[in-house]
């Protein structure tokens, strides 16, 4: 996915799009520009690289432009270089166009404009955009990017802004999220509310299909068809702290000590014996015979664990699916099919789409999400939030054990009907309360990780292992480690490493066990026992630490809290956090926005 922003206004634009869009790079960071109208002329800075680049080399321009657009590029179509970074423009240089999204039906649309006369510069999909726009133009540019968007199929969030008319910034979307705000100084639109906290008083989000005219003194929004919108604009409620580090070097860090609030406020309400939230489970649950997780990523690993928890508890098949395999399998699918689709950003586009390919199918869709007002909030028949805030590092910290906190309520609740398990609601919701403490007290265990990372930071593969729901936290503790150092790790099922993974282990491979007493404790020590035989060299993270059993095959041993079953995986995902942070940290990476990654995938 890519950032966008635009303003129209009274302050100089150019310090206000790149701050901005420095805000916005989680979203996106290969490539960046912007475009301002100065003088009656369209001027466009772009570079490949990061928004630091474009703002050094923008350092020495003085600029009295006050109506401008900027982006922040992940690549989809064509490599991140100048050529391909936004705003693209028209043949004349006079509309320029900021895009987030796929525009689908892009090769149609360029041919016909190659035929009749435009001039294509990049190889995105983006550039038709302000070619079309440029064929419906006679002077009026919201007429104009009606009639351009009208003709689109894909998925879109679009600013623009011409030459010909310094007033306003014309913004359009389907598909992909764009908010609009006002403030006493102008009127601002963007991708994500991160991009204008501290800068507007009240924002407004866009719904499907809506065209917004940001002007200096308003802003109006219509649909496709030309008639006017009436929606007042909500008073902004995201704290301006939530976007800031807070004293820590990085924002993954940060989150990472955020997590015992995180998963506090995630609870809070859904604790009290009203449950208010829960009541639209209620609604599409009954009478279900199956349920499907699905998602991608982290919320896939959040699932497998549900997956653990809930075919226990709900008596009936419960399988976790990678979202992007959902949609293309034959998988038995009907309206007694519960489908929880779980997302940090509601806006992952596999797995909006297996949710909409479930609800063609008849099933009902629960969404287990982060961003409230997302696609993914809006596409399902019901939606529980994780509110742990807005998360800014690209790698999912305080989103992941929220989720599983979420998740083990939710399938309590679910397990709970028809059938009477109050005594296991009442042990789970006990278990869940300490949560939020006892991920403080793992936290403690930091500076022992941060030893364990100086000890390992130049191994070229990690192996962690675990069994039971402490399969899907190796997966994870793997998935972290890959994304913020790069080091190649595998997860496995500690008892499948027999069959296979064996093999790798030597001297020079640390191996990560994931021991707990209520997952096979035995027969994972048994494991252990596999990999020292091999000369391999093991970080245990248990629950036991005194087990001689355990100091004598362990060369390092992180200690976990006692805790109920239902909360032991949350609990173990922190150290593997804190040791892939602190390695990626040692590695000199750029921990915040790994290479090619972006924080959200709106592409298939
Ligand atoms: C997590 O560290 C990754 N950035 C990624 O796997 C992520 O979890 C995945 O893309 C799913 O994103 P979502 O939760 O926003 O749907």
């Amino acid at each position: 996915m890519c950032g966008i922003i635009g303003y129209v206004g009274s302050k100089p634009v150019i310090p206000i799009l790149l701050a901005g869009l420095s805000r916005l790079e989680y979203r996106g960071y290969d490539s960046v520009g912007i475009a301002v109208i100065a003088g009656g002329e369209l001027q466009l800075f772009r570079r490949a690289g990061k928004v630091e680049d474009l703002a050094h080399q923008l350092a020495a321009h003085e600029s009295s432009a006050q109506v401008g657009i900027g982006h922040t590029r992940w690549a989809t179509h064509g490599p991140p270089t100048v050529e391909n970074a936004h705003p693209h423009v028209d043949c004349r240089g006079k509309i320029a166009v900021v895009h987030n999204g796929i525009i689908e039906n892009y090769r149609d649309l360029k041919a016909r404009l190659v035929a009749s006369g435009h001039t294509f510069k990049s190889d995105t999909d983006s550039e038709v955009i302000a070619h079309l726009i440029e064929e419906h133009d006679h002077g009026d540019l919201r007429a104009a990017v009606t009639a351009a968007v009208r003709e689109l199929a894909g998925a879109f969030a679009i600013a623009v802004v011409s030459a010909g008319d310094p007033t306003r910034v014309v913004a359009a979307r389907r598909g992909s999220p764009l908010v609009v705000g006002t403030s006493s100084d102008g009127g601002y639109v963007c991708s994500d509310i991160p991009a204008i906290i501290g800068r507007v008083e009240k924002v407004m989000f866009l719904a499907d299909g809506e065209i917004a005219d940001v002007r200096r003194d308003g802003i109006d929004v219509f649909t496709q068809s030309g008639e006017k919108v009436e929606r007042a604009p909500q008073p902004i409620t995201v704290d301006p702290l939530a976007i800031q580090k807070g004293g820590y070097k990085h924002f993954m860090l940060k989150e990472i000590h955020e997590q015992p609030r995180a998963v506090g406020e995630t609870l809070r309400e859904k604790l009290l014996p009203a449950r208010t939230e829960f009541s639209a489970i209620d609604r599409i649950t009954a009478g279900i015979d199956r349920v499907y997780l699905v998602a991608c990523g982290t919320a896939y690993h959040a699932g497998l664990v549900a997956e653990y928890q809930w075919e226990e508890r709900l008596g009936i098949p419960v399988h976790t699916v990678i979202a992007s395999e959902f949609r293309y399998r034959k998988m038995p699918v009907d309206s007694h099919t519960l489908v929880v689709a779980v997302s940090q950003s509601g806006e992952t586009v596999d797995t909006l789409m297996a949710a909409r390919h479930a609800q063609a199918q008849g099933a009902r869709v629960l969404a287990l999400v982060n961003t409230v007002n997302s696609a993914l909030a809006r596409t399902a028949d019901a939606a529980v939030y994780t509110r742990a805030g807005i998360e800014i590092g690209v790698a999912a910290t305080k989103t992941f054990t929220a989720q599983l906190a979420l998740l083990s309520l939710v399938g309590i609740y679910i397990a709970r009907r028809g059938v009477p398990v109050v005594d296991q609601l009442d042990c789970v919701t006990s278990a869940l309360r300490l949560l939020p403490g006892q991920l403080a007290e793992v936290l403690a265990a930091e500076s022992e990780v941060r030893r364990l990372a100086e000890r390992f930071y130049t191994a070229r593969d990690f192996l962690f292992l675990g069994r039971g729901p402490l399969y899907p936290i190796a997966l994870e503790g793997a998935l972290k480690l890959k994304e913020v150092s790069y080091i190649h790790a595998e997860g496995y099922p500690a008892g499948e490493m027999k069959h296979g993974p064996i093999a790798l282990i030597d001297e020079r491979m640390p191996v990560v066990v994931l021991l707990n007493s209520h997952f096979m404790y035995d027969k994972v020590l048994s494991n252990i026992e596999e990999v020292k035989a091999r000369n391999g060299t093991v970080i245990v993270l248990t629950d036991r630490p005194a087990d001689a059993a355990v100091q004598e095959r362990a060369d390092h041993i992180i200690s976990i809290p006692t805790a109920d079953a239902s909360i032991v995986p949350a609990l173990y995902a922190v150290p593997l956090q804190l040791l892939a942070y602190y390695i990626a940290v040692r590695r000199g990476t750029d921990v915040d926005q790994p290479r090619n990654l972006a924080k959200t995938v709106t592409v298939e």
